[in-house]
């Protein structure tokens, strides 16, 4: 939800034009986490004030605006010295609109801007107080009390550093957040600091850094006599450096793969070119430093190449994302599978009294597509579950449950918090994530990341399939030294070696599943039916033409269909089945009568070759054989295709719904 971009060069000349293209291609590549409005903050022409640009609507309409308003920029001198902060917003307090986007400031001259990311459920309070105090608000966000509060500490305490002012403004705050902030006071300074939400910090330099540690700084009042910090990083005898500040890595990794996860409550400080990392408190535990991480990301891997969307370059990305999520983990001559993230744990998951499946969305659903397989494995009760409904009902959890947090991006606020109650509460906690350093893989026990690659189009699509696939993976795990098991194990390995090529036999349904959808995309509703191993793709195809085409789609279990469903059906009702030849076959043939007798005219996913079934239809997409359980994987294929195709000829933007974001870090 929204995204962070700030930028800081020292002694490392710039324009300010060359300032605004970076901040706007830092937030192109952040667009995904929210697109209704955005913003930038760079210093004035003469250093002594700053100028704010904001639009409403996507990044390009900031663009479009910067270009007008500094169409005499290029000519400008490079400044030696400069910070510039930016953002693109998903609006949680106050409509989207120009003044409500960010930066948001403390006053008319600017003394203090800040873009932020997460809500601050406190605000009301603060606002209170501070109007109290003669301030006046001209936007409706939760955001614009932390800049007016900085500014109100400042004034209270003229003496104290950027970094001190922002440090006593976080105690006051609650909820999520992460900041960046820039002052007019303090030029050539960034203060950025998180809680609950991601935050990096990319160094770029232009030889080797001296070190690979950053150490902390601990302080428990500082407001109170000043330390001199001796932590700070300066990293080289030229002292040339830039650093980037951002929500996620695939906005720093173009410029340097050297990053800091800032952990919650850090409070990160760039002061003439040195960065230092400060927390108030020091737990028992807490390490004395942070890292600086090498990212193995490649700038190709955000890059849509060839491809009209993001999502349409995932979906076909498949036949290789399921190849690395295996790649190292199965052996597909001895028929072993070791996921390394997990090995140390299994014999205490092997005691366990039952495996929880707990995540949002399409990451549950990869939940709900496994759980038999999972059952069957590990011969264990399994339970899949919604985080937000698995809080609300206040679950019990006890010492000997394992409980799995699914999640692509790895930060998703509901799934982060029905982690942290479940640690409390003593179970096991396994991270199953996409997102390497992100809240969910750093605070489970022990996890198994997917190795999707980067998935920029909020629908998820490769994601699904490598967590259904790291789930299935850890079933064969848990199973290894059954001797009953042994024929099943080897079946399904069998699959997992044919994934690709099935894959990439899927993927030349595509010229086909466009036609269907030249047929579909003017109606207002999709019904899916399939049971046993693919009701999870009739919920996830359901949910990806929800999100992408707007219109209604709702994902039926074929064997509810008599008791209630069936009430929709008539010649006019588009309908899509799932009937392949699996145990529940006869059963879905059964509901495949029951809706022809309705004079329903179904489109069908079925087995290549499976004349029997596809007589029923004059539509049918054929899919190759495989194992049972990894049915789901080649079935949803199709669905991820037809919500694309349907999505592009409703003129719809496919790569960032309405209303919605990729990472949903709020509550
Ligand atoms: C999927 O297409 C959606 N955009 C959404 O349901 C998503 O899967 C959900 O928000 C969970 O996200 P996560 O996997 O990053 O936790």
């Amino acid at each position: 939800m929204c995204g962070i971009f700030a930028y800081l060069n020292y002694l490392t000349p710039k324009t300010r034009h060359e300032v605004l293209e970076l901040l706007v291609r830092g937030l192109k590549r952040l667009e995904y986490r929210g697109y209704d409005s955005a913003g930038v903050a760079i210093d004035s022409a003469d250093g002594k004030d700053m100028v704010l640009v904001k639009r409403s609507g996507q990044v390009k309409k900031l663009e479009e605006a910067i270009a007008e308003k500094f169409s005499d920029l290029c000519n400008e001198e490079q400044i030696d010295i400069h910070c510039g902060i930016a953002h693109t917003r998903w609006a949680t307090h106050g409509v989207p609109s120009e003044v409500n986007a960010h930066p948001q400031r403390s006053d008319d001259h600017h003394s203090f801007v800040v873009v932020h990311n997460g809500i601050i459920t406190n605000y009301k309070d603060v606002k209170t107080y501070l109007t109290m105090h003669g301030y006046t608000f001209e936007s409706d966000t939760d955001t614009e009390i932390i800049a007016k509060l900085i500014h109100h500490l400042y004034k209270q305490h003229p003496q104290y550093s950027f970094r001190e002012l922002v440090e006593q403004v976080i105690q006051q705050l609650e909820g999520a957040f992460a900041v960046a902030i820039k002052s007019k006071h303090f030029p050539g300074e960034c203060v950025a600091s998180r809680r609950g939400s991601p935050l990096l910090v990319g160094i770029k330099t232009k030889t080797r850094l001296a070190t690979d540690h950053i150490p902390i700084l601990y302080g428990k009042v500082p407001l109170l006599p000043r330390t001199e910090s001796t932590s700070e990083f300066m990293p080289l005898e030229d002292k040339q450096v830039e650093y980037f500040f951002a929500s996620d890595a695939a906005a720093l990794i173009e410029h340097t793969n050297r990053v800091i996860y800032l952990e919650d409550d850090d409070v990160a400080a760039v002061k003439d070119g040195a960065l230092s990392i400060h927390r108030l408190k020091k737990c028992l535990d807490d390490p004395h430093a942070r890292e600086i991480t090498t990212l193995k990301m490649e700038i190709q891997e955000i890059m849509k190449g060839n491809y009209q969307y993001f999502m349409q370059k995932e979906i076909f990305e498949q036949s290789e994302s399921v190849v690395n999520t295996m790649r190292g983990r199965v052996n597909f001559e001895n028929g072993t599978v070791t996921l390394g993230g997990i090995k140390d744990y299994i014999p205490e998951i092997k005691r366990c009294r039952r495996l929880m499946l707990i995540g949002c969305g399409t990451s549950y659903h990869s939940a709900v597509a496994t759980r038999q397989l999972l059952e069957e494995l590990t011969e264990l009760p399994v339970m899949v579950e919604l985080a937000s409904d698995f809080l609300d009902r206040n679950t019990p959890i006890f010492r000997d449950d394992v409980c799995f947090f699914i999640s692509q991006s790895g930060e998703t606020a509901d799934t982060l918090m029905a982690l942290r109650y479940c640690k409390q509460r003593g179970a096991l906690i396994v991270g199953i994530t996409n997102t390497v350093g992100s809240s969910i893989c750093r605070e489970s026990h022990c996890g198994v990341h997917i190795n999707a690659g980067p998935e920029i189009g909020v629908a998820s699509t490769k994601a699904y399939t490598s967590q259904f696939i790291s789930l299935v993976m850890f079933g064969l795990v848990m199973s290894e030294d059954r001797i009953s098991l042994q024929q099943r194990r080897q079946e399904i390995i069998k699959g997992l070696a044919g994934l690709e090529s099935a894959i990439r036999k899927v993927l030349k349904l595509d010229p086909l599943v466009l036609e269907m959808a030249k047929d579909l995309y003017q109606h207002k509703s999709l019904l899916i039916m399939g049971r046993g191993y693919n009701f999870a793709t009739c919920l996830e195809g359901a949910l990806k033409v929800k999100e992408l085409t707007y219109m209604h789609s709702e994902g039926i279990m074929a064997g509810e269909l008599k008791h209630g469903p069936l009430a929709l059906v008539d010649d006019s009702m588009p309908v899509l089945m799932i009937i392949l030849r699996d145990p529940v076959y006869a059963k879905c043939m059964n509901a495949l009568q029951q809706v022809t007798a309705r004079e329903g005219r179904p489109i069908l996913i079925c087995e290549e070759g499976d004349e029997e079934t596809k007589s029923f239809s004059s539509r049918a997409l054929e899919i190759p054989r495989i194992v049972d359980c990894l049915q789901g994987i080649l079935t949803v294929i199709p669905m991820q295709l037809l919500s694309y195709h349907i999505a592009v000829l409703r003129g719809c933007n496919v790569d960032c719904p309405r209303n919605l974001a990729k990472s949903v870090t709020v509550e």
